[in-house]
């Protein structure tokens, strides 16, 4: 079976640890987050993923490789302008492996970390003879996804994307199964929205779009407060994921890190290879990238740290991010929602407030 997975976006709202990166090889729970998406596919039965990307394209084949490592094919598509969530789908079309014209192609958003069984999906979309199958959640605030109406019978009926006034809790989690033929709907080479365009369009036009509701653990990692959530998640054993083994514990702690045994680290927190966290700091529910160095007494929590970056002795950060290489002088506080930029320098003493 083959699957495509949607990695061109921007990762704007992770900024700025997506100004070096694309946010699809942030790491989560220690492995770049798509690890997590390409182990999975390849326990419900899919052998060769399709990668559209756009937004720093060259950095996933250097950390993906050819796909051998999670058990499948990956081929690399690259998009030079992106060409919208649709337009990327339809792209991937000619990157397929020769199949039939009523083949199942599951697509995935690259940034969701769900437990729903991506198998049983398939073999519903099947039985039911389905032109489209969308896996879809509940939450609490569906505002800022795509709100989707079902029917009695599970029949899609609606889909408003980041409604204001959205008709229902179903939100489009983000996994879909195409039948490969449909795909080719879609009009080639422009910018198309799947969630704007496509879903409303084939609604129009009478297609059997199907839900698939299963309420499986389910997080989009796009923003600093999921990223940090998904990967605490994980190594708390909350989340379950085929490319993270270890038992539940408080931490992760890379083999090339260096904690002092006065330092306290707990929720969850992963410290990442060559990081440095000195005697009287304290890590919880947080995410440190490479090469941190965190000095005595400091205190972070809910908070993700960039590649390099250095956090002063005394300082206390909650819910913030900061950028690769920004130093943090001692004694700061800097104030939830906070994002320091790559490289920046901030004083000793600094009080930072989000704006
Ligand atoms: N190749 C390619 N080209 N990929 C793209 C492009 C593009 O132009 N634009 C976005 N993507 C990828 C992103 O990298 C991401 O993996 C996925 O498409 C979804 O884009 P997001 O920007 O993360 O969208 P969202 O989170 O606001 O909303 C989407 O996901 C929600 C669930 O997490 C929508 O699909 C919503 O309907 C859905 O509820
Ligand atoms: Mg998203």
């Amino acid at each position: 079976m083959d699957a495509v997975i949607i990695a061109g976006g921007f990762g704007s709202r992770l900024r700025p640890l997506t100004d070096r990166r694309p946010k699809h090889l942030l790491p989560v729970a220690g492995v770049p987050f798509l690890v997590h998406q390409l182990t999975k596919l390849a326990a419900a039965g899919v052998g060769h993923v399709v990668l559209a990307t756009s937004y720093r394209a060259a950095e996933f084949r250097p950390v993906l490789g050819d796909g051998s490592d999670f058990g499948l094919t990956l081929s690399y598509l690259r998009e030079p302008e992106p060409l919208g969530t649709g337009g990327a789908i339809r792209n991937a079309v000619a990157a397929l492996s020769t199949g039939a014209a009523d083949q199942p192609v599951v697509v995935l958003n690259g940034d969701t970390l769900s437990g729903h069984d991506i198998a049983a999906q398939v073999s519903a979309f099947a039985a039911a003879d389905a032109d489209v199958s969308l896996h879809l959640v509940s939450v609490a605030d569906p505002r800022p996804y795509g709100c989707v109406v079902t029917d009695e019978a599970g029949r899609v009926t609606a889909f408003a994307e980041k409604s204001p006034w959205p008709l229902s809790s179903q939100i489009n989690a983000g996994c879909y199964v195409f039948r490969r033929e449909i795909m080719t709907d879609i009009a080639p080479g422009r910018v198309v929205s799947v969630e704007r365009e496509t879903f409303p369009e084939m609604l129009r036009r009478g297609r059997w779009v199907v839900a698939h509701l299963e309420s499986a653990y389910w997080l989009d990692v796009g923003t600093p407060a999921t990223l940090v959530q998904a990967s605490t998640d994980l190594v708390r054993g909350i989340a379950i994921s085929p490319a993270y083994r270890l038992p539940p514990a408080d931490r992760l702690v890379h083999e090339t890190a260096a904690v002092d045994d006065a330092a306290r680290i707990t929720g969850g927190s992963v410290i990442g290879p060559g990081s440095m966290v000195a005697a009287g700091a304290v890590v919880e529910g947080s995410v440190l990238l490479p090469d941190v160095r965190i000095d005595s007494d400091a205190v972070l929590v809910a908070s993700a740290v960039g590649e390099g970056a250095r956090i002063g002795a005394g300082s206390r950060l909650r819910e913030a991010v900061v950028g690769d290489g920004a130093m943090v002088g001692a004694g700061c506080r800097i104030m939830p929602g906070v994002r320091i930029a790559c490289g920046a320098v901030i004083a000793d003493g600094t009080l930072i407030r989000a704006e």
